[in-house]
């Protein structure tokens, strides 16, 4: 009786131990890097080929599309549920407030799409395109490789709300960004590794005001000469690079700008502002290739966050409507 007490009660741990796995990221393991292999085997080159393209045209795109894969895999994981435009069943996540009038390079994300359908109908989900359209992007601006896992389904909704909750603001400090990313499943390290991102790209006057009016620990000429772009009031919409030194490489100058308090964003020196992840920003601003590894392992991570698959969600054929 006692021996089958224990069994059973073996069986019930087990099974319940396998199912709080199943739900935390080991979905990411059934994601493989030859998930397309036999079905649609000129898949990566087709992304690359079209990124590679959009980024001859405009280098920013790069950090557009790196940019869109983060904010997807944030709301619900990464299911493509950040492409979907508004309509009449649910508010879509483009017009949430992180979103709107700031993400972009939906057009390209529609452009790859077309390629593949023409390729293999049906077969490469939008949220597959979004990963490695990220890894791509970093690739050609100089930043590291890394073997993205594929196999991610389409979700058929999306949630304005999730994407207002999820998504971390820029007016965050450093503990709500810890608990934003432990959120996710992400680390301290996960964290100040993916920030990293803020090597490229441009972020808006609306973005960056406190900062550059409220802050003290930002260095005063470079206040100043933001506060020439940025007004207190207007021009919301007035870009800056996140990395003034080389806003078009993907390299560690991120790092390095926050230790001379030239972040742009209140967020980005929260990373360096006397706590213990000091410790952390100081090795990548040091060693460009230890953040470019980390930052490697944080994007398949991040990558792994809640991706539906066997017969959750489906291919979208077109990235912005569900079928
Ligand atoms: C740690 C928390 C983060 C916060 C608070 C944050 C916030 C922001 C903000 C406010 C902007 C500028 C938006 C605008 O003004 O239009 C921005 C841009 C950007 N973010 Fe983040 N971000 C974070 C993490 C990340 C991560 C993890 C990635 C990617 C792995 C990323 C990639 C980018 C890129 C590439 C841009 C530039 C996009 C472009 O030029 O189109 N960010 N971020
Ligand atoms: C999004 O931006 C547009 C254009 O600036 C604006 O009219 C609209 O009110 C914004 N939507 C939301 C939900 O904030
Ligand atoms: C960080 O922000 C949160 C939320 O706004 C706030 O409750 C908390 O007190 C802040 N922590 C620190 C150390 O300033
Ligand atoms: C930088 O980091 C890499 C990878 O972790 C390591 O192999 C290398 O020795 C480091 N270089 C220096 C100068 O510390």
């Amino acid at each position: 009786m006692a021996k089958a007490c224990s069994l059973l009660l073996l069986l019930v741990f087990a099974v319940s131990c396998a199912s709080v796995v199943g739900s935390h990221g080991s979905h990411g393991s059934k994601l493989s890097p030859e998930y397309y292999k036999s079905t649609c085997p000129d898949a990566l080159s087709i992304v690359e080929a079209r990124v590679e393209a959009a980024l001859k045209k405009e280098p920013r795109m790069g950090a557009s599309l790196l940019r869109l894969h983060f904010h997807d895999c944030f709301v619900n994981g990464c299911d493509g549920s950040i492409l979907l435009d508004d309509n009449s069943v649910f508010a879509g996540e483009k017009t949430a407030a992180p979103n709107n009038n700031s993400a972009r390079g939906y057009d390209v994300v529609d452009d790859i799409k077309a390629e593949l359908e023409k390729a293999c109908p049906g077969v490469v989900s939008c949220a597959d395109i979004l990963a490695i359209a990220a890894r791509d992007s970093t690739v050609v601006l100089g930043g590291p490789s890394w073997k993205v896992k594929l196999g991610r389904r389409d979700s058929t909704t999306a949630s304005k709300n999730a994407a207002r909750k999820f998504i971390p603001a820029p007016s965050f400090n450093l503990s709500a960004l810890i608990f934003s990313f432990r959120a996710q499943g992400l680390s301290v390290k996960d964290l100040v590794a993916l920030s990293g991102a803020h090597t490229i790209g441009l972020a808006r006057c609306t973005s960056f005001r406190a900062r550059v009016y409220d802050d003290s620990n930002i260095d005063p000429s470079f206040a100043k000469s933001l506060r020439r772009r940025c007004p207190r009031t207007g021009k919301d919409n007035v870009p800056r690079s996140l990395d003034l030194r080389t806003p078009k490489s993907f390299d560690n100058f991120y790092f390095r700008n926050l230790l001379k308090k030239k972040g742009l964003l209140h967020s980005d020196q929260e990373l360096f502002n006397g706590a213990s992840i000091d410790s952390l920003v100081k090795k990548y601003a040091a060693n460009s290739s230890r953040f470019f590894k980390q930052f490697s392992k944080s994007m398949i991570k991040m990558g792994n966050i809640k991706p539906l698959t066997g017969n959750s969600g489906e291919i979208r054929t077109n990235c912005r409507k569900v079928n």
